[in-house]
């Protein structure tokens, strides 16, 4: 029989069969009043309720500091839905019957009162399962993290090391610490009322499609696999850039900068998903397993090699796109002499048998030329010998490219002879775009992130000593700043690539960053 190699006709292989259904629960988005509310939880929830993914029944509770009655939080929320849905038509009927199951509470963190008032709010929907199934939302300042969760505890809303009634589960948000000491303490602090399972602790790159995607690209294709590792792999980049400045966002900025708001997390996440070893089983602790031990196989820096690994900067004005831009230290609540990184670029190594010797160069920065975010792994190139000795650093080694943001997809890039009776070669591109195979369908970080907190599955979230190991990475690089201002080869005027000093952090070993292109 001829069998049919049209590739949507093909079985699709499904991995999520055994996985639990949603049990109804409600969830209580503390800092109701926040931009991640009405920019990405509301929204994301939304479009849940919409594919009728979420259980049913279920309930929001936003609690929050300021007066507020149900109906005016409902109507502040559809306004931003209209804003910020990633659907631009808002279906009336499937808002109403979305908008039915939110409710406010207000309430000071700090009161115990408060948290009286949400646990009688809970009991009044006369429903078990909805009063005892509960993921609490922690989208506040994380000064508050400690505090909201004692309370819950003391409330008896949160109940560590109970087999029931119900379930409870605490979704934390970034940042989650500000360094090794301060995330051990919030570790521990958490830890006194919940368990290590209850907890959930938030990379909304984890929620994207392309970085989930890394794993089945490795693992489930024979040839891409084999090429992994220091016999054949050059180099690997992981560009995560943004062409937007730190707009209202100066304040956190200037305690974060992009060290922590970035590589900490998303940039590191990305590198162990790319460089980890396979797991032993998909579960949660397996992969979660394998992730720690990759960042624990980081060479770590000492304060003193700094200056030859990481490269920082800060942009100064400039145009994006046509736009004129401010220079950092002219942003809103940013200090006039603010010696705070836009920008940081690093080269590591990671010591195990897979990678040794293979410098991994990360890079994220606001305000550059372009919003792109992708990896790109560099194959050794070919032996000096017929084609390379002939056209020397003119022929291009090969790479593999994954495209995490926009325009999603996945790049080959090798060489090819140029047709015609000359013999010329020069590099040519085999494309996969998600887009063109899948339609745009593409879900928002956070809707998968609620869904997998619902349904308790914890692959997609940072375990405690995933965040540790992370912080260990990057405590030694400031230390290494120290104190130190800023000096003229660490600005970068706005719109551009970020400072030169980057481009030498790769040309010692006769490397060079390959910027994302735009796609049209
Ligand atoms: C956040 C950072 O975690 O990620 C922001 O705090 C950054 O500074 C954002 O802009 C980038 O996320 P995304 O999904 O737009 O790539």
């Amino acid at each position: 029989m001829d069998q049919s190699d049209q590739l949507d006709e093909l079985l699709t292989c499904r991995l999520d069969f055994g996985k639990k259904t949603v049990e109804p629960c409600t969830i209580v988005i503390f800092g109701a009043s926040g931009d991640l509310t009405s920019r990405k939880l509301i929204p994301a929830l939304y479009h849940l309720h919409a594919e009728k993914q979420l259980p049913s029944p279920v309930r929001i509770i936003g609690f929050a500091r300021r007066e507020k009655s149900h109906d005016a939080w409902r109507a502040e929320l559809r306004d931003a839905l209209a804003k910020f849905s990633r659907t631009k038509r808002i279906d009336a009927a499937v808002w109403d019957s979305f908008a039915a199951n939110l409710f406010y509470c207000q309430g000071e963190f700090s009161e115990a009162s408060a948290y009286q008032k949400l646990g009688e709010q809970l009991a009044s929907f006369g429903d078990e399962r909805l009063a005892n199934n509960l993921v609490f939302y922690l989208s506040t300042s994380p000064l508050q993290f400690a505090e909201i969760v004692e309370h819950l505890s003391k409330a008896r809303l949160l109940r560590r090391d109970e087999p029931g009634p119900g379930w409870q589960r605490v979704v934390v948000e970034k940042p989650f610490g500000q360094d090794l000491g301060s995330a051990q303490k919030l570790n521990g602090d958490l830890t006194r009322f919940a368990h290590e399972k209850q907890i959930y602790r938030i990379d909304h790159y984890l929620g994207k499609e392309t970085v989930q995607n890394i794993l089945m690209f490795r693992f489930s294709n024979a040839i891409f696999e084999q090429l992994w590792n220091r016999q054949s792999v050059d180099h690997v980049q992981i560009t995560v850039s943004e062409s937007i400045g730190v707009g209202g966002r100066g304040g956190y900025y200037e305690e974060a900068g992009a060290l922590r708001d970035m590589v900490q997390n998303h940039l590191l996440q990305v590198m162990a998903l790319m460089a980890m070893e396979p797991p032993v089983s998909l579960e949660a602790e397996a992969i979660r397993d394998e992730k720690v031990k990759l960042l624990k196989s980081i060479r770590p820096l000492h304060p003193s090699q700094v200056e030859t690994n990481v490269v920082r900067g800060q942009y100064s004005e400039g145009e994006v796109a046509g736009q004129t831009r401010l220079a950092y230290r002219q942003e809103t609540k940013v200090r006039p002499g603010s010696n705070v990184e836009t920008y940081v670029a690093a080269k590591f190594f990671v010591d195990n048998w897979r990678w040794s010797g293979v410098p991994f160069y990360l890079r994220t920065g606001k305000n550059l030329a372009l919003s792109a975010s992708e990896v790109r792994v560099q194959f050794r190139p070919t032996p000096n010998v017929l084609f390379a000795a002939q056209c020397g650093t003119k022929l291009d080694a090969n790479a593999i490219t994954l495209r995490l943001q926009p325009n999603e997809g996945i790049t080959l890039r090798f060489n090819g002879k140029i047709p015609g009776t000359s013999l010329q070669i020069r590099p040519v591109r085999m494309h996969f775009s998600y887009d063109a195979e899948f339609g745009a369908y593409t879900p928002e970080a956070y809707e998968r992130l609620l869904l997998e907190a619902i349904e308790g599955d914890a692959t997609l979230f940072i375990r405690r000593d995933e965040v540790e190991t992370a912080w260990s990475i990057i405590d030694p690089i400031r230390q290494g700043w120290g104190n130190q201002p800023l000096n003229d080869r660490e600005f970068y005027t706005a719109g551009t690539w970020g400072p030169v000093a980057a481009d030498q952090l790769l040309s010692v070993r006769g490397h060079a960053w390959r910027n994302p292109q735009p796609v049209h």
